[in-house]
């Protein structure tokens, strides 16, 4: 390509972004940072407190907070580190009494953009991912039962002043999920209670995370005109778009959100298991707790019609990826070159669903890996331009409520 720079930016935008910004609808180089971030950021209707800044300050703390799991050892930030990106430099996270997931915990900081959370896309919000780790045997283990009391003793004023008055627990049993006799033997009603508090927990947790997100990255600086990239950048940027990485990574988070099979090795279903969880979850965008069930509906009647989930995963975002120390759903590689290189060269995925007779462990390859070959001679230009999307170190410091 011999494009002008500036004509370069715009295609760029166009298929990254997927803007309309070359005719002039969205002029980003107008925006500083925070605007920018506001306007890419897209609302989350199913959730009435996600830009609420008391429920941002109540998740914040609730983040840290190592009571959110049974032995009081584990917090959301310890396999989301705040010093690496809010995600786990690990392979694989230690959750309580030293047990090992067996997915690699992204960061959070681009859950915001996201149509669906975790790998397998089994919450359709930010808001309804909480309650699966903090119930998850495997990383903190508390039950929802138990989370309420947590809320009561430690939260109590702050929870109540956004969510109104907890409900009453004198006659429950310490340990309560569904699945549990205890907990079945409960009226409905208190489930429900107890349900909603589990629902509030996220959604406070939703409008923190909001705030995490990883924007003024040197692109962004580039796309604001304030910041030149590097011959290496800039020629990275082309492969990016001549190899049709925006075929997957595309949208201000560099990910469409939706769930590929590109032959990470792993027998891992992926969506193939998350998709019947998602749509029988009781915190769905459609189900009691939603803020606005239409919407809810609407999104998992689109997810209801998904194909070919069989070994699928969620398009991760490419902000901050070269910052990470473990690449793909199951930490196969450890670095950004070697995973590029084992996917999109070595042609795991690539040429004809795979160069040299490889392909998917699980399932059938993503037909739209097709044409994706990342010639040995841009590998290091691909890296670097991926290195301009580097985000700026977390801000940790409390939000203001
Ligand atoms: C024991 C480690 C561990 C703990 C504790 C933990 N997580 Fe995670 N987190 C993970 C792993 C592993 C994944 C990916 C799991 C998957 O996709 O199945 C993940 C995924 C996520 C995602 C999905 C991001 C995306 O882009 O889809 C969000 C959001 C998240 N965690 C937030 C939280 C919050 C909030 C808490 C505290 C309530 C928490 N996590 C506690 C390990 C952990
Ligand atoms: C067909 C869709 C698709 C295309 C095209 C595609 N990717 Fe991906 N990419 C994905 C999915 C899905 C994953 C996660 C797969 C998994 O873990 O099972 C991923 C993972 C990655 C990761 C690892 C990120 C992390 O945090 O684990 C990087 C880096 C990456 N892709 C870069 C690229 C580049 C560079 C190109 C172009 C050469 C490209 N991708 C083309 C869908 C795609």
């Amino acid at each position: 390509m011999t494009q002008h720079p500036s004509h370069l930016l715009c295609f760029l935008l166009a298929l990254v972004l997927a803007l309309s910004a070359c005719n002039g609808t969205v002029d980003l180089t107008e925006l500083n940072s925070q605007e920018l971030t506001a306007k890419m950021l897209p609302e989350s209707p199913t959730n009435a407190f996600a830009n609420n800044a008391s429920a941002a300050a109540l998740g914040q703390r609730l983040f840290f907070d190592k009571h959110l799991s049974v032995d009081a050892t584990i917090a959301c930030a310890s396999c989301h580190s705040p010093d690496h990106g809010f995600s786990d430099p690990r392979a694989f996270s230690v959750g309580v009494r030293g047990q090992l997931g067996g997915r690699h915990a992204m960061p959070i900081t681009a859950a915001a953009f996201q149509r669906f959370t975790l790998w397998d896309g089994r919450a359709d919000s930010v808001w309804a991912q909480p309650l699966k780790a903090i119930e998850n045997p495997r990383e903190m283990d508390l039950t929802r039962l138990e989370l309420v009391r947590v809320i009561a003793d430690r939260y109590r004023n702050e929870y109540e002043a956004i969510f109104g008055v907890l409900p009453q627990l004198d006659v429950t049993p310490t340990r309560g999920k569904p699945g549990m006799t205890e907990w079945d033997a409960l009226p409905t009603a208190t489930q429900e209670d107890i349900d909603r508090v589990g629902a509030n927990v996220g959604k406070a947790l939703e409008a923190y995370e909001r705030k995490l997100i990883c924007a003024d990255t040197k692109f962004d600086k580039w796309v604001r005109g304030e910041a030149s990239l590097t011959t290496a950048e800039e020629n990275g940027a082309r492969s990016f778009v001549e190899h049709r990485c925006a075929r997957c990574h595309s949208g201000p988070a560099f990910s469409d959100g939706e769930f590929h099979n590109i032959g990470v090795p792993s027998t891992d279903p992926g969506r193939e298991a998350g998709l019947p969880q998602l749509l029988s979850d009781v915190f769905n965008g459609a189900g009691l707790f939603s803020d606005d069930t239409t919407s809810g509906q609407v999104k998992l009647a689109e997810a209801a019609t998904e194909t070919a989930t069989t070994g699928a995963f969620k398009t991760p975002s490419l902000r901050g990826a070269g910052q990470r120390t473990f690449f793909g759903h199951a930490s196969h590689q450890e670095t950004l070159r070697g995973f590029i290189e084992d996917i999109y060269r070595n042609g795991r995925g690539g040429r004809d669903g795979g160069r040299d007779g490889r392909n998917a462990t699980i399932g059938a390859l993503d037909p739209q890996l097709q044409g994706v070959f990342v010639p040995d001679d841009e590998l290091d230009d691909l890296v670097a331009f991926l290195h301009a999307l580097d985000c700026p170190s977390a801000a940790t410091e409390l939000v203001a409520p």
